[in-house]
C-alpha cells in the first residue's frame, strides 16, 4: 500500500507547487494521477521501463495492450516518432492540443513496453493546462491510461480515481471534472488515408473536413470475429465495464421507456435521455438530451459508475445516435455492454 497524497489544483495559477511535487514524482520514477479534458490518466515517465512497468501493475492492466505518450510540444513529438505522414501533421495543426491521439511509426527512444511490442507509438498533446504543466515541469514525456482499475468504467472525477487507485498511487490531483468526458480518437494512418481505432472528442465529421475522408475501423462498432487481430488492441477486451449488466436498447419514440416499464426484474434500472424521463417508472439516470451528444460524452461514465452505486443487477441502456461525439458514446456502451443489443420496432 502506498501513502497516496491527493493536492487540490484546480488551475495551474497557484498551484505551483503542488504541480512541481507531482512532477518531481514523475521525474523520480513514480506514480501521479493527473486530470486531462478526456478523462483523468495514470501517469508515469514514459521514457522508463520501471515506471512504465508499474503503470500496468496498479491498473491490473493487460501486457498486450500499448500505452499513450502524452507530449507538451512538438520537440517531444520529433523524439518519439518517424517518418511522421503529412496527413498527421495537418491532423495534429487542427487538432493539438486536444483529444486526438496520432498512431505513428516509434524511434527507438520509445521503451518496447509502452507500445506492447508494436512498432508504432501512440501520441498525444492535451488540451489541459494542468495536464501540460505537468508534462513539461517533469521533463520527460507522460504515459498514461485512463486512471481506472482495468475493465471499469473510466474516470471523469477525482472521486473516481480514488475509488479505483487509493494506495496504488503516489499521487492524486484533484482538478474537478473533465470538460469532454470520453477518451481520445486513436487515429492510424495507411497509405495517405486515416482510420479511427477508437472514436472520441474529435469526431470523424471533423477529421473528415480537414483530410476529405476519414475511415472508421469496423472494429469500433463491430465484436471482433474470432481469430481476427485488433487494430487497436484495446478494442479486443470488455471495457468502461460497470457491474451491473449493461444491454443497449435500440428504440425510437416511448418504445424504450415502455420496454423498460414492462420488464418484470429485480434490481433492474435504465440509462436513457432527459426526453425519456417523464415515461420513466424503473430508477433513471439520464445523459442528457438525446440530441446533445456532447452532454451525454460528459456524463457517460458517472452514470456508469452511479448504477453500480445504485446497486442495479441490470440497467438497459437507450442507445444513442452515432453522430458527432456521439460514436464515441455509442462505442462505450457496445463495449460496455459486450455487444449485447436489444432492437425494438417503434
Ligand atoms: O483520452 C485519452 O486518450 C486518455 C487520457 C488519459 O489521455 N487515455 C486513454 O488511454 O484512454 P488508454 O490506455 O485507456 O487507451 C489507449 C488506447 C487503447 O485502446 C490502446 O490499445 C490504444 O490506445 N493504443 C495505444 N497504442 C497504440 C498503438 N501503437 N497502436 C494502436 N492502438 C494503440
Ligand atoms: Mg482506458
Amino acid at each position: 500500500m502506498i501513502d497516496t497524497k491527493i493536492y487540490k489544483v484546480p488551475s495551474i495559477y497557484g498551484g505551483e507547487e503542488l504541480l512541481q511535487s507531482a512532477a518531481d514524482t514523475i521525474a523520480k520514477g513514480g506514480l501521479v494521477v493527473f486530470p486531462t479534458e478526456t478523462v483523468y490518466g495514470l501517469g508515469a515517465d514514459g521514457l522508463s521501463e520501471k515506471a512504465v512497468a508499474d503503470i500496468f501493475a496498479a491498473k491490473g492492466r493487460p501486457a498486450d495492450n500499448p500505452l499513450i505518450l502524452h507530449i507538451c510540444d512538438s520537440e517531444q513529438l520529433a523524439l518519439l516518432a518517424e517518418d511522421i505522414p503529412q496527413e498527421a501533421i495537418k491532423l495534429a495543426l487542427n487538432f493539438w492540443p486536444g483529444p486526438l491521439t496520432l498512431v505513428l511509426k516509434r524511434s527507438s527512444r520509445v521503451p518496447d513496453i509502452v507500445t506492447a511490442g508494436l512498432d508504432t507509438v501512440a501520441i498525444r498533446f492535451p488540451d489541459h493546462l494542468v495536464a501540460r504543466e505537468l508534462i513539461r515541469r517533469s521533463g520527460t514525456v507522460i504515459a498514461a491510461p485512463s486512471a481506472n482499475r482495468s475493465g471499469s468504467p473510466s474516470p471523469t472525477t477525482a472521486e473516481h480515481c480514488i475509488a479505483d487507485l487509493m494506495g496504488r498511487v503516489d499521487v492524486i490531483i484533484d482538478s474537478g471534472a473533465c470538460k469532454v468526458g470520453v477518451e481520445s480518437t486513436v487515429v492510424s494512418f495507411e497509405a495517405g488515408t486515416a482510420r479511427i481505432l477508437r472514436p472520441g472528442g474529435i469526431t470523424r465529421e471533423q477529421i473528415a473536413e480537414v483530410l476529405g475522408a476519414a475511415v472508421v475501423d469496423p472494429a469500433v462498432t463491430n465484436p471482433l470475429k474470432n481469430g481476427e487481430k485488433a487494430a487497436s488492441p484495446g478494442m479486443k477486451y470488455k471495457h468502461y465495464a460497470p457491474k451491473a449488466k449493461v444491454i443497449l436498447v435500440k428504440a425510437g419514440g416511448k418504445a424504450f421507456a415502455e420496454f423498460v416499464n414492462g420488464r418484470d426484474e429485480e434490481g433492474l434500472a435504465a440509462i436513457c435521455f432527459d426526453e425519456d424521463l417523464p415515461d420513466i417508472t424503473v430508477p433513471a439516470f439520464s445523459l442528457g438530451s438525446c440530441t446533445d451528444y456532447e452532454e451525454q460524452a460528459s456524463r457517460l461514465y458517472a452514470a456508469l459508475r452511479a448504477v453500480d452505486e445504485h446497486g442495479a443487477k441490470t440497467v438497459y441502456t437507450h442507445c444513442p445516435d452515432t453522430d458527432g461525439v456521439g460514436l464515441a458514446v455509442y462505442n462505450r456502451l457496445l463495449r460496455a455492454a459486450a455487444f449485447e443489443v436489444i432492437t425494438l420496432a417503434e
